[in-house]
């Protein structure tokens, strides 16, 4: 679908600028994180030293500025392995601070090699930022997800090359009959995490109270055409999808609601967008197949930084790079204190619950059912007759 965008003014995108100027620039690119205050006294553990956490999250460097309730205090190292991995004293909660999407797929495949790092009972949250769609969540907020999503699995044609019967550029990898068809899949594409864990995990994490957005943030969630935008910042329980690219835009987000619902028969409901996720995930399914990580004990809970697509009086442009990632730091305070509370849940009650595991209570794994069990959201795949897949 292709929305056509009536420009109303450059009024909000002064106010925009005014903003942007006062803020610290968080865009992924000029990130170059510096004060980790952890990584000032660290020991670095003998190689082998045997560590089993209870908890690992999982972000990028400059997100765990924001997270200051743990002391990590020692550094386990291997080969291959050039990211910091730190834990506390008695090795209970550690971090990975990691790269984004397929960078951090093989950061955190060296992780699990390292010998000593035993995570095959640790609960691991991936955090981090991305962008909200309005339909399910507001700017500054955060989220807890079942499905994660990868977008850009597929072919894509650009300008001119662009067959006009199509909104936009990417495709399934094989050609379809039309774009509703559910299409030949790889088995990445989607991952379903443990339903019963994240109900746990939103009931803990929705008691929590999150700190509100800038005046100028309010103010841009006001005009958006959905109720959940307009709210103050909430916890909510929706998906994340992910690519390599970050998207923006009304077209570039219906076109992202459009394949979540192909590819999970309508049972996604994507509202994180982010460029993390997907690698993420892969690692650890990785690891799960091998038995190195336990898949029902990987979560999600993601910052909203910004708005996926624009307010209606500025286009995406202006609203990506005007607007920018303006509730990161909110959101991300708002996404820890929401792991905090999880995290003394899986502590507090480790011996009663999490020690033993929470039973998932739908499917869980791929799309292709690799871990087992019969997979809930998948189809019977179809190439079009004729092309070079289709019989
Ligand atoms: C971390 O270490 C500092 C300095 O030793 C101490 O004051 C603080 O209470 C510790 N915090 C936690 C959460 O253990
Ligand atoms: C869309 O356009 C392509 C290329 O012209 C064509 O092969 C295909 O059949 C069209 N699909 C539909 C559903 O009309
Ligand atoms: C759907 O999942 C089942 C396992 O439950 C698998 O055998 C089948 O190949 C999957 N279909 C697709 C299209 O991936």
């Amino acid at each position: 679908m292709i929305f056509k965008k009536l420009y109303v003014g450059l009024l909000g995108l002064a106010t925009a600028v005014l903003c942007e100027s006062t803020m610290r620039d968080m865009s992924r690119t000029t990130i170059t994180a510096s004060t980790s205050s952890t990584s000032l006294s660290l020991t670095v553990a003998t190689p082998g030293t045997p560590v089993s956490p209870k908890v690992l999250l999982i972000a990028n460097e400059f997100e765990f500025e924001y997270l200051e309730a743990y002391n990590f205090t020692t550094r386990y190292t291997g080969v291959l392995f050039d990211k910091l991995f730190v834990c506390t004293e008695y090795g209970t909660v550690c971090k990975l601070e990691c790269g984004e999407e397929l960078v951090s797929a093989s950061q955190i495949t060296a992780l699990m090699m390292i010998p000593g790092v035993d995570l095959k009972k640790t609960y691991i949250i991936i955090s981090g930022t991305g962008g909200v769609n309005p339909k399910y969540g507001t700017a500054g907020g955060a989220a807890i997800s079942t499905f994660g999503i990868q977008w850009e699995w597929g072919s894509m044609f650009l300008g001119d090359d662009l067959p006009s019967n199509f909104s936009g550029q990417y495709f399934a990898s094989y050609a379809q009959l039309s774009p509703d068809k559910y299409p030949v899949t790889v088995g990445s594409e989607v991952y379903k995490l443990n339903e019963a864990l994240v109900d746990r995990f939103y009931a803990v994490g929705s008691k929590v109270s999150f700190e509100d957005v800038s005046e100028t943030a309010q103010g841009f969630r006001a005009t958006y055409e959905y109720d959940a935008a307009k709210k103050t910042p909430f916890l909510a329980k929706c998906d994340t999808v992910s690519a390599q690219v970050y998207w923006h835009g009304d077209v570039a987000g219906e076109n992202v609601e459009y394949y979540t619902n192909v590819i999970t028969n309508g049972q996604g409901r994507p509202c994180n967008t982010n460029e993390d996720d997907q690698g993420r995930l892969l690692a650890l399914f990785l690891g799960a197949i091998h038995h190195t990580v336990d898949f029902g004990r990987v979560s999600i809970i993601k910052a909203f930084s910004n708005f996926d697509r624009p307010p209606p009086q500025l286009s995406a442009y202006q609203s990506r790079f005007y607007v920018g990632e303006g509730a990161t730091e909110p959101g991300l305070r708002n996404a820890w204190k929401t792991i905090i509370a999880i995290v003394h849940d899986v502590l507090v009650n480790w011996d009663t619950v999490y020690d033993t595991g929470i039973k998932p209570n739908t499917y869980m794994g791929d799309i292709k059912g690799t871990l087992g069990g019969v997979c809930d959201f998948n189809s019977t795949s179809s190439a079009a007759k004729g092309s070079v897949q289709g019989s």
